[in-house]
């Protein structure tokens, strides 16, 4: 790792970031409501897939008092195809510790937010250094690639003691002047010019002068080696009786919990025994309309997953049976089954 002195980070990135700011959603005004509700929604989630999401959310709930009283299954669809759904189960329970104990009021105060439900260093610093301009560094992934190449630090920056030291060394030359502005001029650094996937634009960014990751970009920052996901086969039955399809809620624990999904099994069945299984199931099968494959890759596992289309005479009560319009309206499916229900076209 290269000796650089980092105090001139907020002299470079502050004026840049004036003029280079990418003009979006949440960076229209400094109510924490919004900043946090923003920042739960970035993680692990791209900014384009985030813009409607966040529009909607804050149609339907503008502020913490709707949210605290948000029945689940409306939470749940707002939130349905972006993924980590604990994040806006954890939304509703911050929403309630801050009503209650804090008289709706958002907390100002870094210990207080960082022990909020959901919250932890790197939203805290984010909602504390936007929200109530105070100097608490906010590091991400992005923010991360950027001080790896900056000083061409081959530590690993998914080791939680490098991220530590990160947050301390950003904490020593924070900006008291506009804190905000410069946890989102960092971001912005890796999200527009230090990207993550292919060569950064070097010759477009303010650190250029100071930066000793330039020749090396190709190998900073450093990761240790991804654990390999577990894969499991499942068969998915999309079951249609009349105009009325199968839905059932998943148990209120584990993975995709309290969403919706088809009707599934593990392992992989042929024809006959999916159909074998519908019989068992008293659902009449009367016909197979198609079989698709298809996979879904969560953190930890893949699923490859083989759905068969079936047209069924009876409806088994183990089920709750919509029609397209009904599901599309009420049932939050999770993108691993949404896609099953995509074959089939508008409502
Ligand atoms: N990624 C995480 N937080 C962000 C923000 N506030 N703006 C843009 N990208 C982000």
């Amino acid at each position: 790792m290269k000796e650089i002195q980092l105090e001139f980070l907020p002299r470079v990135l502050l004026p840049w970031y004036e003029q280079n700011r990418r003009d979006l959603p949440w960076r229209k005004d400094r109510e924490p409501y919004h900043i946090w509700l923003s920042e739960i929604m970035l993680q692990q989630t791209r900014v384009e897939a985030v813009k409607g999401y966040y529009a909607r959310f804050l149609q339907e709930l503008p502020d913490l008092a709707s949210l605290a009283v948000c029945d689940d299954e409306k939470l749940h669809k707002l939130w349905e195809g972006l993924g980590y759904y604990s994040r806006v189960r954890n939304l509703k329970k911050c929403a309630n510790v801050i009503m209650e104990e804090y008289a709706g009021e958002f907390p100002s105060d870094h210990k207080t937010v960082l022990s909020l439900p959901g919250i932890g260093p790197y939203t805290a610093g984010a909602i504390c250094s936007i929200a109530f301009s105070k100097p608490t560094p906010a590091v991400d992934g992005n923010v991360l690639r950027v001080m790896a190449r900056l000083r061409a630090d081959d530590a690993p920056i998914d080791e939680p003691a490098v991220k530590k030291r990160v947050e301390r060394e950003l904490a020593e030359i924070y900006p008291m002047e506009n804190p905000g502005a410069f946890t989102q001029a960092l971001m912005e650094l890796g999200a527009t010019v230090c990207v993550p996937n292919g060569a950064p634009q070097c010759e477009h960014c303010p650190c250029r002068e100071f930066c000793a990751g330039q020749e090396n970009w190709q190998t900073l920052p450093v990761k240790l080696p991804k654990r390999s996901k577990k894969q499991e086969y499942r068969t998915v039955f999309v079951l249609r009786c009349e105009d009325q399809y199968a839905i059932e809620k998943r148990p209120e624990k584990g993975l995709l919990a309290g969403l919706w999904q088809f009707p599934n099994l593990s392992g992989f069945l042929e024809l006959d025994e999916a159909i074998a299984w519908c019989r068992r199931e008293n659902l009449r099968p009367a016909g197979v309309e198609r079989m698709v494959e298809r996979s879904h890759i969560f953190t930890h596992i893949r699923w490859d997953m083989r759905c068969y289309y079936l047209q069924v005479g009876e409806k088994s009560p183990a089920y709750c049976w919509k029609t397209l319009k009904e599901m599309d309206e009420q049932a939050a499916l999770p993108t691993a089954f949404r896609q099953f229900r995509e074959e089939l076209g508008n409502a």
